[in-house]
């Protein structure tokens, strides 16, 4: 099996390389992996002028699944749009078909002193936001900056989903609904958007193939409301590319940590793409202190979903598990008074455990 690695910017590099300390012991063991890198992001600008070089993308291509790191930097902050760093991301997205992203938030008990919310709140949180990747106010177009008739400058972007989109995602939200809870949540904006009422008539449509899954409907900033005030009241999510990216990164702090959740964005035969959701954080890069669990989990997500490697998967989850269990903490999970690990370390931990 071939894994494309691409660490990207920022703190990409350094958590990548802790996943490839696990992937280094995985074959070891005797499981048939191999891994090449490319850059993508500002290091495909810096390296080729592309924030997503052609041969990044063959590479992607050929391999069984791709593992990233992160992309941006403010450096880049003053490039034309095609040469942005997020380009990159959003290109391989869409040239993958990678239309389902799925991020998971479940609270490790022994991290719930960093949550944002009261332990209390916490109660029954493990949800699964399914995130449609690949259309939206992201993709649709027309979009730019133009000048009016009134001479002043307008910019426009344009929030369209076409039946199809909307159909293919739903079945991924029903189907992963009956592996875990069967309570799918569609969250929208019924109530003021054209292509969010399109939106429920089609999931609706949808939802009556799956009679044993219960279908709700929510209006997005109700759900930002209720993610904070009763997170436990959901399974799955199911939402568009502009709602799902907001509110996953609403539910990645009810768990803790940004720094704790992986994600996968799959094609329809579960290739994929898996990268942690936080960002590239500048701030943190070259300083041995990003929390590099997220890239991991990524890792075990990959190994489960696109190469089948459930056994490996699992295990990769058990050795975050049990390096949580005995308080190893990078410092966004470290509770007042505990002395953090750098990276480098946690990755030593989870390889240790392993
Ligand atoms: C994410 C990120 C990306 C997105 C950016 C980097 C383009 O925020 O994966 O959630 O908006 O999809
Ligand atoms: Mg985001």
């Amino acid at each position: 099996m071939k894994i494309a690695i691409l660490p990207g910017d920022g703190i990409g590099p350094e958590i990548t390389a802790q996943a490839v300390k696990v992937l280094e012991r995985l074959r070891r063991d005797g499981l048939a992996l191999e891994w090449a890198e490319a850059p993508i992001g500002g290091a495909g600008v810096d390296a080729q002028g592309d924030p997503l070089p052609a041969s990044t993308l063959q590479l992607a291509r050929e391999a069984d699944a791709i593992l990233l790191g992160a992309v941006g930097a403010p450096k880049y902050d003053g490039l034309p749009r095609e040469k942005r760093p997020e380009q990159g991301l959003l290109r391989i997205r869409k040239a993958l078909e990678l239309f389902a992203n799925l991020r998971p938030a479940r609270v490790y008990w022994e991290l719930a002193a960093a949550s944002a919310l009261k332990p209390e709140r916490l109660a029954g949180l493990d949800l699964l936001i399914v995130r449609e990747l690949t259309g939206d106010i992201y993709f649709g177009e027309p979009k730019g900056v133009r000048i009016n008739a009134a001479g002043e400058r307008e910019g426009f972007d344009t929030m369209v989903y076409r039946e199809g989109e909307i159909r293919r995602i739903a079945h991924v939200a029903f189907q992963a609904a009956r592996r875990r809870g069967r309570r799918v949540c569609s969250v929208d904006k019924a109530n003021v958007l054209e292509t969010s009422r399109l939106w429920r008539e089609v999931v609706s449509e949808v939802g009556r193939e799956y009679p044993d899954v219960e279908l709700s409907h929510m209006y997005v900033d109700n759900a930002a409301m209720q993610l904070v005030r009763d997170p436990g009241q959901f399974d799955v999510i199911l939402t568009g590319n502009m709602f799902g990216d907001i509110l996953s990164d609403e539910a990645s702090m009810l768990t803790g940590s940004i720094g704790m959740l992986p994600s996968a964005s799959l094609d329809a035969r579960s290739k994929g793409l898996y990268e942690p959701i936080h960002g590239s954080a500048p701030d943190l890069a070259g300083r041995d202190i990003a929390n590099p669990l997220a890239t991991i989990l990524s890792l075990a997500m990959l190994l489960r979903y696109s190469l089948g490697m459930e056994t490996a998967a699992a295990r990769v989850e058990r050795a975050v598990a049990e390096v949580l269990m005995r308080g190893v903490r990078t410092a966004d999970i470290a509770a007042p008074g505990v002395v953090p690990v750098g990276t480098a370390a946690m990755g030593d931990a989870v390889v240790a455990a392993l």
